[in-house]
This record gives C-alpha cells, structure tokens and sequence, in this order.
C-alpha cells in the first residue's frame, strides 16, 4: 500500500477504512473484513459509539497491533486541557489498546459554544502535544478545521499538525483549504469521499468510470489519492470493501481530474465548523 510521510516522520496509508454508523457486530464484521482485504488504516471516533467494536475486529483480525493504524478523534463537546486527556484515556480503553497511532480534534471549537474558542482549542491541542510526546500517540491532528482555526492555533502550538480531515468528494473539495494545508505541510485526509452515495448518479463520473471499466466508487476515491491526499471510505458490505481497495491498478488523466474537479456543488454534509450543531444548507 501506498504511503504518505506526515510532518512528523510517521508514515500513513493512502488509503483507509472509515467506520461511521457501523457499530456492534456490523463493525466488527467490517473491520474484520477491511483488514482481511488489506486496510490498515482504521477511522473511528469517540462520538461513533463503535471504538470497542473497532478494537474488537481490529483484534480479531489476527494481524498484530503495529501493523493496524488506528485514528480516533476527541468530540467536540469535551474540549480542553484535563477533559482531553480524560477522553483519551477512555478511547484507549474502549479500543484495548495501549497508544494510538493518530487521535484528532473532531471539530473545532466555535463561537456558540465556547466562550473562548481559540483557548478550548489550544488547551486540547497542549494535551495531545503532551500525550505524544509521553509516546502515548504517534501522529496528532485535526478535523473540519479552517484556516482562521490553523492560524489561531499556531499562535500556540509546539507542533504543527500533520493532518487535517476534511469533507472532500467530487462537488465539494475545499480546494483553498486544501491548498493553505499543503502549504504548511499538513496531510489532508478526505471524510466522505463518497459523498455518502450521493454523487453515484453523476453522468460525467459514471462515463469516466465506464471508460475504465471501474465503477463510480473507484473513481471518486482515484480521484482523491490523485490529489495527493488520505481517503478512507466507509462500506459495511464486504463486495464494496473489496472495491474500494481496487484503486491502484488504474489512472485518471489529467483532462479527467480536471473534469471531475469542475462538477457543480453536490453532496454537500452541510455541516460547517463555525456553525456546529446547525446544518447549512
Ligand atoms: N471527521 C469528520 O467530521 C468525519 C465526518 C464524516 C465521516 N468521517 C469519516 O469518514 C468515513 C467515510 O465517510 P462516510 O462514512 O460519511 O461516507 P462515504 O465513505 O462517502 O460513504 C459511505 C456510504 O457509501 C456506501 N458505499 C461504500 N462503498 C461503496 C461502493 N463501492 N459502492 C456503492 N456504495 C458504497 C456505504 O454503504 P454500505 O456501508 O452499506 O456498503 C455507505 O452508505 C466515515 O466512515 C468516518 O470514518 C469523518
């Protein structure tokens, strides 16, 4: 598998799992089936109420614990200094394991919800600096941050984070965003890639795919590996499982990223960073 060396020399697959709404027996049996087929990277979160299952089929898959990269995230309603490191301890237990290999902000705290956004964020980012450096995580980042977050945060932070996990699919790439990460040397992984389905119906996507005899699903996951990114696409159905890693053995054109890049608006989660818990749309 291929991979992508972060900031702070750890290296990361390009492609992972994501594991969002698939809990109890389901995600087991996806992690299971995802490690069976290759996956290494598994994505869960706190607020996915699936961290045991993930460990459980993480441990049931037989493969041992450093060769299984596994990122969870703290939820955004528990940031600050002592909540960080309480939350992450209570992650570590529910996944059985003893250090992680990525843990990320979620979301940003906002104006509504914190009196102080930028002091909640800092506060938690000082916890993961200190968890990392007691070797207790590998990689620390970040999720649905903006710039004005990344810039806020760099005003104290001792450690640039090496990823930022962005809603990133055909019809809403942030490109900005990902140009300003890139830039400073930030990984952005893309949460979505998919769309949750909704870009399956697209004509230009599925005459690229028809093209090379791949489906809808393989295409928008090439597309985001093309642009240098992480992509972890979530399917609990182990025929999906298997095709989403069938990725490597094609390659999308130069004139086809383009179009792809210039789809109108769709998909969009309408979740929004400055704005949590109100959706836009
Ligand atoms: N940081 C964040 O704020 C954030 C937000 C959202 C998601 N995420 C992470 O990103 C991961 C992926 O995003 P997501 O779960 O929102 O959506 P997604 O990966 O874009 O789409 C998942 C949906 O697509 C279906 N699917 C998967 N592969 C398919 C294929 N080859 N053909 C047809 N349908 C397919 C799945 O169905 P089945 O499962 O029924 O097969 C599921 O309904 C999440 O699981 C989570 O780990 C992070």
């Amino acid at each position: 598998m291929k991979k992508l060396i972060l900031n702070d020399g750890h290296e990361i697959p390009v492609l992972g799992f994501g594991t969002y709404k698939a809990r109890e027996q389901e995600g087991i049996d996806a992690v299971v089936s995802a490690i069976s087929n290759g996956y290494s990277l598994i994505d869960t979160a706190s607020i996915y109420g699936n961290e045991e299952a993930v460990g459980k089929g993480s441990q049931e898959s037989g493969v041992a614990r450093e060769h299984v990269y596994i990122t969870t995230k703290l939820w955004r309603e528990c940031l600050g200094y002592e909540s960080t490191k309480i939350e992450f301890e209570k992650s570590l237990k529910r996944l059985k394991v003893d250090y992680l290999d990525l843990y990320l902000i979620h979301w940003p705290a906002n104006a509504k919800n914190y009196e102080n956004w930028q002091k909640a964020n800092a506060d938690s980012w000082r916890a993961m600096e200190d968890l990392q450096a007691e070797g207790r995580i590998k990689s620390i980042g970040v999720s649905n941050f903006f710039v004005e977050h990344l810039e806020a945060l760099f005003q104290t932070a001792r450690v640039i984070p090496s990823i930022n996990q962005l809603e990133f699919h055909p019809g809403y790439w942030q490109q900005d965003l990902v140009e300003y990460c890139k830039m400073k040397d930030i990984v952005v992984e893309s949460w979505s890639p998919l769309a949750k389905g909704k870009v399956f119906g697209n004509e230009v996507l599925k005459s690229i795919a028809e093209k090379h005899n791949k489906s809808v699903a393989q295409v928008c996951l090439r597309w985001v590996i093309q642009h240098q990114l992480v992509v972890i696409p979530k399917s609990s159905t182990p025929q999906r499982i298997k095709e989403n890693m069938e990725i490597f053995d094609f390659e999308l054109t130069d004139t086809e990223m383009d179009s792809i890049n210039a789809l109108p608006k769709m998909g969009f989660s309408g979740e929004m960073p400055n704005s949590w818990p109100d959706i836009v749309k």
